[in-house]
């Protein structure tokens, strides 16, 4: 939520901020600005996307080496030019730009209103920057030791990089529960959100750590100490990401770029964790705690949104496989309700961006409890990959779309080599069943690229259901996360109501809804159920409803009901959620195309959500 960006060096910052912003747009897109110092302080911010801010800048004086930029998703006062950042302080002399929520800042804000400060804008920022600069005025303090004191009294999330026309050959960023990586150029240095802005120019970063501040100076130092005033030597980490992999590549969106990344996606998943062949799995970050996880007595998986999803067929797949208990939780009921978790507990926590707030919160509980914390995250780096004990990397590379694709179908390549292990430990599963189901593994991604292929018929479907005002999206077993993530991928994007139901429960309530103009999409590749299927879809066409069907190919009974049919190569059934979604991701893509909609930063919703 919210991006951040900064440059300090010989080269004009301006560029490198509005490039930098333009990569962590995700973050959030409500409006943006830039700081640019150059013997005076100036601000300029536009409601909007950043491209309305470059738009702007043209007729404004850019000029300067050192600079801050931000790209916002609002949370304390609505969109609009007052409330975007960089904030200035009282004089002036001070622009912050925030990310993150401080918590107390209405108790701040009345003291300084009690010592002459007035606010211009909603935010919670503008308190935090009037802190430091009464801070300062009062102790006389350089920056860092304004901006070190001010943070001992904030409460809240925060990563922040500030700047003082005063002392223009420094840069002081701090953080704590949002991220913030430096980049080590030559005589340079570089603050972002993620790496995304800083990959072209520099591959040394240091990521800072919750509680840290660091001071960039234009002399090359960087000084890193904690909010309790002690010294921290850099850790300096190489980047492993590539420029190319955050470009669109040709695609007309980041979202369609990422659905069809997914075959190679999942071979990169697998690759070097499991040899059919030979009929082994090793998911490296397992191993040392494999004994642990082997004795868990029930495993909580715990997450927010399409990670949850994924979590819900984890579910099926371990208690099927390895026959431990599991319990899926929304992280953020999870933190809230005082959970009963032990240290004969793991608890697997699923994140893409691996900063989410609330997964966050919900694995410290539970590592308080005592309770083994195994991460799955997509960045590298992130903070509940270094929250967790152990885990594994998805390695889907940067997934820009703000709808979640590609990291969903490599969560669930993950979670089933998991599921395959543990089942393999605990002796749940036979040599040859694992190794039928590595081999049908092995396949997934040229299945996946098949089912690519329905791209055009998928087009010619949304092309007549675009106009619908409510969707939805019913599966039975390992179908029925596939029914709730399809039908978010639609909502999200399209804004259709959309609702996913476990297919038997249709009766239960949401057949009332059905009428001829109610699309329902079937997920019916699963053939354990083909037959239960085959009555919903009955029951739906009996009241007038529109199905659309995804079957595997061949199915003949299914496409003599549905009203569209789309066919699919037959998988293993474990594995046919990583084929179904496919389709669900082409569909609400080309609805929300063709209904006008931006598919890469749909409204309201930001990437890597770092607030509660
Ligand atoms: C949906 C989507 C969100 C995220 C959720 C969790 O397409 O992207 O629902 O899945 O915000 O985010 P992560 O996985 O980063 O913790």
């Amino acid at each position: 939520m919210c991006g951040i960006v900064a440059y300090i060096g010989p080269k004009e910052a301006y560029p490198i901020l509005i490039k930098g912003l333009k990569r962590l747009e995700y973050r959030g897109y409500d409006s943006a600005g830039v700081a640019l110092l150059d013997g005076s302080l100036r601000v300029l911010k536009k409601e909007g996307k950043v491209s309305i801010l470059e738009e702007y800048s043209t007729s404004q004086d850019t000029s300067g080496t050192v600079g801050i930029g931000h790209t916002r998703w609002a949370t304390h006062g609505v969109p609009c030019d007052k409330n975007a950042h960089p904030h200035l302080s009282q004089s002036g002399n001070i622009a912050i730009i925030h990310n993150g929520i401080i918590e107390n800042y209405n108790s701040l804000k009345k003291e300084l209103e009690q010592l002459g400060y007035s606010f211009h804008s909603d935010t919670d920022t503008e308190v935090l920057v009037n802190l430091i600069e009464d801070i300062q005025k009062e102790d006389k303090l350089s920056m860092e030791e304004a901006v070190r004191v001010a943070l001992n009294e904030v409460i809240g999330a925060y990563a922040i990089v500030v700047i003082d026309k005063r002392e223009p050959d420094k840069l002081v960023a701090a953080r704590k529960g949002s991220p913030l990586v430096i980049g080590i150029g030559k005589d340079e240095f570089f603050v972002a959100s993620d790496a995304s802005p800083i990959i072209e120019y520099t591959k040394n970063v240091v990521y800072l750590n919750d509680e840290e501040i660091a001071v960039l100076n234009r002399n090359g130092d960087l000084e890193i100490k904690t909010l309790g005033n002690i010294q921290k030597s850099p850790y300096v980490q190489k980047l492993e990401m590539d420029l190319e992999k955050i470009e669109r590549g040709g695609y007309e969106h980041f979202m369609l770029k990422e659905i069809y990344e997914q075959p190679q996606v999942i071979l990169d998943c697998m690759r070097g964790r499991m040899n059919a062949e030979k009929g082994w799995i090793k998911l490296g970050g397992i191993t040392e705690y494999l004994p642990r996880i082997n004795n868990a007595k029930r495993i909580i998986i715990t997450a927010c949104g399409t990670s949850w999803h994924s979590g819900l067929i984890a579910e099926y797949l371990i208690e099927e496989l390895a026959r431990v208990p599991v319990e899926v939780e929304y992280a953020s009921e999870f933190r809230y309700r005082n959970p009963i978790v032990t240290e004969k507990d793991v608890v697997i926590a699923i994140s893409q961006s691996g900063e989410t707030a609330d997964t966050l919160s919900a694995i410290q509980i539970a590592k308080d409890r005592q309770a083994l914390i195994y991460g799955i995250c997509n960045v590298i780096g992130s903070s509940i990959a270094r929250a967790s004990h152990a885990g594994s990397y998805t390695h889907a590379g940067p997934e820009i779309g703000v709808a979640s694709t590609k990291a969903f179908t490599a969560q669930v390549t993950i979670l089933t080599l998991l599921a395959l292990q543990l089942a393999q430990a605990k002796g749940t599963i036979s040599q040859s069943r694992l190794r039928q189901i590595l081999y049908e593994l092995e396949q997934i991604p040229s299945k996946v690229a098949e089912a690519l292929k329905t791209n055009d018929k998928v087009k010619e479907i949304a092309a007549k259901y675009k106009d619908a005002h409510n969707f939805l999206y019913l599966g039975r077993g390992l179908s029925f996360p596939i029914a709730l993530e399809g039908a978010l991928k639609l909502k999200e994007i399209s804004y259709i109501h959309a609702e996913g139901y476990p297919a038997a429960e249709m009766k239960h309530g949401p057949i009332a809804l059905i009428d001829e103009n109610m699309p329902v999409v079937f997920i019916a590749t699963n053939m354990s159920a083909y037959e239960k299927i085959v009555s919903n879809i009955q029951e739906v066409k009996a009241r007038k409803g529109k199905v659309i069907a995804i079957v595997n190919s061949g199915d003949s009974q299914i496409k003599a009901l549905a009203d569209e049919v789309i066919e699919l190569p037959e998988t293993d059934e474990l594995l046919s959620p990583l084929v179904s979604i496919v389709p669900l991701q082409l569909l609400s893509y080309h609805i929300a195309l063709m209904r006008g909609c931006n598919v890469d930063q749909p409204r309201n919703l930001a990437k890597s959500v770092t607030v509660e």
